[in-house]
């Protein structure tokens, strides 16, 4: 008798690098007799794969294993077993921790062994042991994972390219949970990219925590940078946009820069964290730029690609920042003009040098600041969409939209719009006019030869 599949539920927390390898941990159980399943209560096994990156989303971690408690109880009552894994970034600062803590959980995996997970899970089942694998191996997890069977890919796909951080931002994790910087060879990468344009994706984002410091081993056997390998990919000619993230400023070097002047398949959108406009706390951070140096990075990026939009990443309430630093930090926002940007309240994280600074600040005041940030961030983005209406943009078709008949998608500058079109639109580029711009998405109308008309009904 065959032996029936069983099922697999990853639940996804943090970055989108986590997200990739969600995906990469589901591939690679597929050949291992699991398949995926929404729905956690029929999962033989259950992936919370976690970010470490603030105190609340580590928390999750603990009020969702308190859930699939209750979810494996339930199973057991029927006489069905249930395994349980924690993977991600808690998983690799935590180790044997998670386990004192949940006695649900029978498996650690962090980030680097994922290629590991089919023997981990064996010696689970078999040994009937619970496991903890955080060590950072030797060997390359993403060689050692089966290439992606991708059948249909989404019209919008990612891949890591990059991993891990040897920056040491004094509020930060991710040096610890990912280890140091790794590249992947440039050749594995356009494989997987052709893999994926020839099953039906457009668009391609190249991810990494530290994207730009790209540095992988080219076919000609030198190292190639981030903006050689774009060079490379925009050749492909089922690949129509490329776009790439996260970036550090330190790492933004002119052949980069130029070259969103020079290749139209890139997408005039930049996320460039700054984190702080106060010369003062950006020294303390050890980001190793100034707020002078990142406006003069920022004109040189627009010089060569004048309508780039443009994002970030802020916190507020770092050690020791007094009022007037945080005003820097507005009148940097000012300056700049955020198409769009991520703001977050100081966490201090076990382990990391902020956490030990004197003059934390009151948890009122960082709320308050992260208010008002939010509201002049938030004026910007409205004035960004508000500017796009009236214009024609190409958009690339993702999916159905919320309402019947509705069709959404991703305008250059990464905007969300929406509007009336047949399904047959969704993997295209296609003209729209924007004709308005909501708090969440702007709203199209399609245009050309793919002009969308109400279907007829047929008279009978
Ligand atoms: N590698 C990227 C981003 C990593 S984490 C970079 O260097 O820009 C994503 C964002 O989370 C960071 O840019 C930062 O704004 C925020 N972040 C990281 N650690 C944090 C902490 N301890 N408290 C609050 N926000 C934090
Ligand atoms: Fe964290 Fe800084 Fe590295 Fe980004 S550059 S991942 S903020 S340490
Ligand atoms: Fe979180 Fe790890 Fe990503 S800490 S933000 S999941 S790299």
């Amino acid at each position: 008798m065959a032996k029936t599949p069983q099922k697999l539920h990853i639940k996804t927390f943090g970055c989108q690098m986590n997200a990739y390898d969600s995906e990469r941990m589901a591939e690679a159980l597929a050949g291992h007799g699991y398949a995926p399943t929404d729905d956690p209560a029929e999962a033989d096994l259950v992936i919370l794969n976690t970010c470490h990156i603030r105190e609340k989303a580590a928390e999750k971690v603990y009020s969702e294993l308190g859930r699939v408690r209750t979810l494996k109880q339930a199973r057991k009552a029927r006489g069905l077993d249930t395994m349980i894994a924690v993977a991600g970034c808690v998983a690799q600062a935590e180790g044997s921790e998670i386990l004192d803590r949940a006695q649900v959980v029978d498996l650690v995996v962090g980030p680097q062994s994922y290629h590991e997970l089919p023997s981990l899970l064996g010696r689970v089942r078999d040994g009937k042991e619970r496991v903890v694998a955080t060590d950072f191996p030797a060997e390359d997890k993403f060689l050692s994972l089966p290439d992606r069977p991708v059948s249909r890919a989404q019209p919008s796909a990612f891949i890591t390219v990059q991993e891990g951080c040897d920056k040491f931002c004094t509020f930060c994790v991710v040096p610890y949970t990912r280890g140091a910087e790794y590249s992947r060879p440039v050749a594995a990468i356009l494989a997987e990219a052709e893999r994926l344009a020839r099953s039906g994706a457009r668009e391609i984002t190249l991810l990494g925590q530290n994207v730009n410091a790209y540095c992988g081993e080219g076919p000609d056997g030198r190292d190639w940078s981030l903006a050689k390998l774009l060079k490379r990919l925009a050749g492909v000619p089922e690949i129509e946009r490329l776009r790439y993230t996260t970036s550090h400023p330190r790492d933004m070097d002119d052949d980069l820069i130029a070259l969103h002047g020079d290749e139209p398949k890139l997408m005039p959108y930049l996320h460039l964290p700054f984190q702080a406009g106060s010369d003062r706390i950006l020294h303390a951070m050890n980001r190793k730029h100034t707020a002078g140096d990142y406006a003069e990075l920022v004109g040189r990026i627009r010089a060569a690609r004048p309508d780039i939009a443009l994002s970030t990443d802020i916190i507020v309430g770092f050690p020791g920042e007094t009022g007037a630093d945080f005003e820097d930090t507005l009148a940097l926002v000012r300056r700049i003009g955020f198409a769009r940007a991520f703001s977050f309240k100081y966490s201090a994280r076990p382990g990391t040098p902020a956490a030990s600074l004197p003059h934390q600040v009151p948890d009122k005041i960082a709320r308050e600041r992260l208010h008002i940030l939010q509201s002049l961030l938030e004026d910007e983005a409205r004035a960004f969409d508000a500017a796009t209406v009236g214009r024609k943009l190409k958009v690339l078709f993702e999916r159905q939209g919320r309402k019947p008949g509705q069709i959404a998608g991703r305008s250059p500058y990464l905007q969300a719009v929406h509007g009336d079109g047949p399904k047959d639109l969704i993997g295209q580029i296609v003209d729209v006019d924007i004709v308005s711009a909501g708090p969440n998405s702007l709203t199209g109308v399609i245009k050309s030869e793919f002009e969308w008309r109400e279907p007829v009904q047929a008279a009978v």
